[in-house]
């Protein structure tokens, strides 16, 4: 059994989570998979403030603020993929995730100690803009960011879904739906991470 756990950036329960869902819904369906869904909404975080205590410490975890990310490293690091959605905000991501990923500065020594640890992690991405171009290939690209700068291994979409599942949400939020080939694409992003995260906690090279 892999475990794929999607963490949704948004500070709501809306579009990025209706995208999010539809894809862990299709990854569980490739069988031998198991979900959760993580939402950053309503989570108080605090940024890295860089003081470096957690390298001191040689801790996998901040060890300056305890707060509401704090089990979250733990489902993180069990996690075999992970798939991060995000609303587009100011063409990237939200203040949120963008929170969620400096408190990472810990993990660097995990990869001191293990340095395939997080080689043999899948991650993907998902965006959803309010506009059709406002933005969603860069925010993909900050959440692929993110992966590489924990060493993780990425699951695109396949061809046409590069970098991962950009999606357009008119209105209101509630609407992802209406972007049929959006949620296409998020649906065989989640199939491809059912594959890829397999592939990697199965084969037996590292
Ligand atoms: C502060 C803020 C900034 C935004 N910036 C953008 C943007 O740059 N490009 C875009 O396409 N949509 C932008 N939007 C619209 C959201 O991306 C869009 O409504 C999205 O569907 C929200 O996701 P959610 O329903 O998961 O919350 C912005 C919304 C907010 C609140």
């Amino acid at each position: 059994m892999v475990k794929i756990l999607g963490i949704c950036g948004s500070p709501r329960r809306k579009s990025s989570y209706t995208a999010l869902s539809a894809a862990l819904k299709e990854a569980e369906a490739q069988g031998d998979v198991q979900t959760e869904l993580v939402e950053l909404r309503a989570r108080k975080m605090q940024p890295c403030v860089h003081c470096n205590k957690c390298l001191r410490d040689e801790s996998d975890r901040c060890t300056v603020f305890t707060d509401d990310m704090t089990e979250l490293y733990d489902k993180f690091y069990e996690a075999d993929g992970i798939i991060i959605a995000s609303p587009v905000y100011e063409m990237s991501v939200t203040a949120q995730l963008s929170t969620f990923f400096s408190r990472f500065r810990s993990a660097w020594m995990i990869s001191v100690k293990d340095p395939y640890f997080f080689t043999k992690k899948v991650g993907a991405a998902i965006a959803v803009g309010g506009t059709r171009n406002g933005g969603q290939e860069f925010a993909l690209q900050t959440i692929v960011n993110f992966y590489n700068t924990q060493g993780m291994t990425i699951c695109n979409g396949g061809s046409g879904i590069y970098s991962g599942a950009a999606l357009w949400s008119p209105g209101d939020g509630s609407q992802t739906m209406d972007d049929e080939i959006g949620m296409e694409n998020a649906r065989n992003l989640g199939k491809k991470m059912a594959v890829m995260t397999k592939i990697m906690k199965y084969t037996d090279v590292i």
